[in-house]
């Protein structure tokens, strides 16, 4: 059941039914975790009911068992996917979400899972400390999967304020809240009596992780012949988006060098799949071939990115959760560069293919192109060496099974497009490719 008051605050008191018990498991440790250290001379963080301290803090290995989730932004597009792959998975977890439901934020992605036990839903904003707090203690979360952001480049042209406000400033809210319940307590108290308490508190910070999902445009743009992105890459982002990511990429980290938040960020490629909205390339370009509308390319189409379907950026993060190094920073990519019009003619050809055109007029004769984007990064590539060596991360889709997938979903879901295609959607259309 989805539970929208109108009011977030209203949810402050509710009990979750397994807020009053600690889940048992909080306390095992997976045998795993010793072969995984790449630190062996850092103390883990794992073997203590206290937060390491500051100057302990190099990246350091762990293996976690999440119970609790809290996820961010988890009725946008990665986020609801993120939410299906992990109640299908964990059936026994928690899964709190929390989403401001702004534009992009659709209940309808999360119908299929919201009758879920274990499922639910806040309406509220990042940017709401005292609702944060008081879900991560309501909650005993001890993990925090935050996607919610601003995430469309294009706007964040046209209007980059908000996504400071929600990048950076929604960011640093969480951070807050979860060093404040996660981290302070542990410093208030002693730690027997922390230990004493222990049935009552939130789960000790050391079982407890703050994962950040980011992007690859936080380091700029490649030219044909650069090696792709690697987690060494100097931060060079371009657009207020990539910025405003980097920003809170950087925030992030910090809480973890200065206080010993557990963290750990993913930097991804660009997403397809199930639930995207359709200002982003790939769900517009299939509407709009539904629609008979024209196919709009940005300058001159040999823009290039690395595509990840969304299924495996799910995998991805559920393993850096689990496995990941505490402190970390992974690339999750997928291993797919295409020009902008290799994904267009690619659609073109599913579409002539699975729908089309009634009078038979191949789905190419509507590619159109129109003037570029400011500032438009010419090519991202991802160098996922860490992850898939550290944590067996490859990606399972290719670019072709992949988009045979996400058109046949769109097809089938023409109710869920034509619902998200109004009011502001129109209006931002026409904003964006007013000339
Ligand atoms: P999206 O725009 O589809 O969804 C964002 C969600 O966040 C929406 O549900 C929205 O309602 C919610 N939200 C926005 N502001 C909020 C606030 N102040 N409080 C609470 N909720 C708020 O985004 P997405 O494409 O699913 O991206 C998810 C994350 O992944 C983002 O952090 C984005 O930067 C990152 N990312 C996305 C891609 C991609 O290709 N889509 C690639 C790399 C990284
Ligand atoms: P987009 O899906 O907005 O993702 P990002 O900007 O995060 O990479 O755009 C992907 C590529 O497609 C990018 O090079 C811009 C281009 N593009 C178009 O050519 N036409 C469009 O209408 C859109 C939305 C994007």
């Amino acid at each position: 059941m989805i539970t929208q008051p109108s009011d977030p605050s209203t949810q402050h008191s509710t009990l979750s039914p397994q807020s009053s018990t600690l889940n048992p498991q909080h306390s095992t440790l997976n045998p795993q975790h010793s072969a995984l250290s790449t630190q062996p001379s850092a103390p883990s963080p794992q073997s203590s009911t206290l937060s390491p301290q500051p100057s302990d803090l190099s990246p350091q290995s762990s293996v976690l068992r999440p119970h609790s989730l809290l996820i961010t932004g988890g009725a946008g597009f990665i986020g609801s996917n993120f939410v299906h792959y992990w109640i299908k998975k964990y059936q026994e977890d928690r899964v709190v979400i929390l989403d401001a439901l702004t534009y992009a934020g659709n209940p309808a992605n999360l119908e299929p899972v919201a009758n879920h036990p274990q499922y639910r839903f806040v309406h509220g904003d990042i940017r709401d400390y005292d609702l944060v707090v008081n879900l991560l203690q309501e909650e005993k979360i001890d993990t925090i999967v935050h996607f919610a952001a601003e995430s469309h480049v294009d706007r964040s042209i046209h209007g980059p304020d908000a996504f400071v406000d929600t990048n950076i400033i929604g960011t640093h809210t969480l951070l807050k809240a979860a060093k404040k319940v996660w981290l302070d307590r542990s410093s208030e108290k002693s730690e027997s009596s922390l230990i004493a308490q222990s049935s009552v508190l939130s789960p000790p910070s050391s079982l407890c992780r703050f994962h950040h999902v980011s992007t690859d445009e936080v380091y700029g743009s490649l030219g044909l012949d650069d090696p792709a992105f690697s987690e060494t890459t100097a931060y060079a982002p371009n657009s207020p988006y990539a910025a405003s990511k980097a920003g809170s990429d950087y925030l992030v980290r910090s809480y973890f060098k200065t206080y010993g938040l557990p963290m750990t960020i993913s930097n991804c490629s660009n997403n397809y799949g199930p639930y995207q909205f359709p200002e982003k390339l790939i769900p517009l370009l299939i509407l709009n071939c539904l629609a008979g509308k024209s196919l709009p390319i940005y300058g001159d189409g040999l823009n290039i990115r690395d595509w990840l379907h969304v299924d495996d950026h799910c995998r991805g993060i559920d393993l850096v959760l689990k496995k990941g190094t505490v402190g970390q920073t992974y690339n999750i990519g997928g291993n797919c560069e295409k020009t902008n019009m290799e994904v267009v003619e690619a659609i073109c050809r599913l579409m002539d293919e699975l729908s089309p055109n009634k009078d038979s007029v191949p789905y190419s004769s509507l590619i159109t192109y129109v003037k570029d984007r400011l500032g438009h990064d010419r090519r991202y590539a991802i160098d996922a060496n860490l992850i898939t060596s550290e944590l067996g991360y490859a990606p399972a889709e290719s670019f072709e099974t992949g988009l045979r997938k996400t058109v046949e979903w769109y097809l089938a879901n023409q109710d869920w497009c034509q619902n998200v295609m109004v009011g502001n959607y129109r209006e931002w259309i026409e904003k964006n490719y007013e000339d």
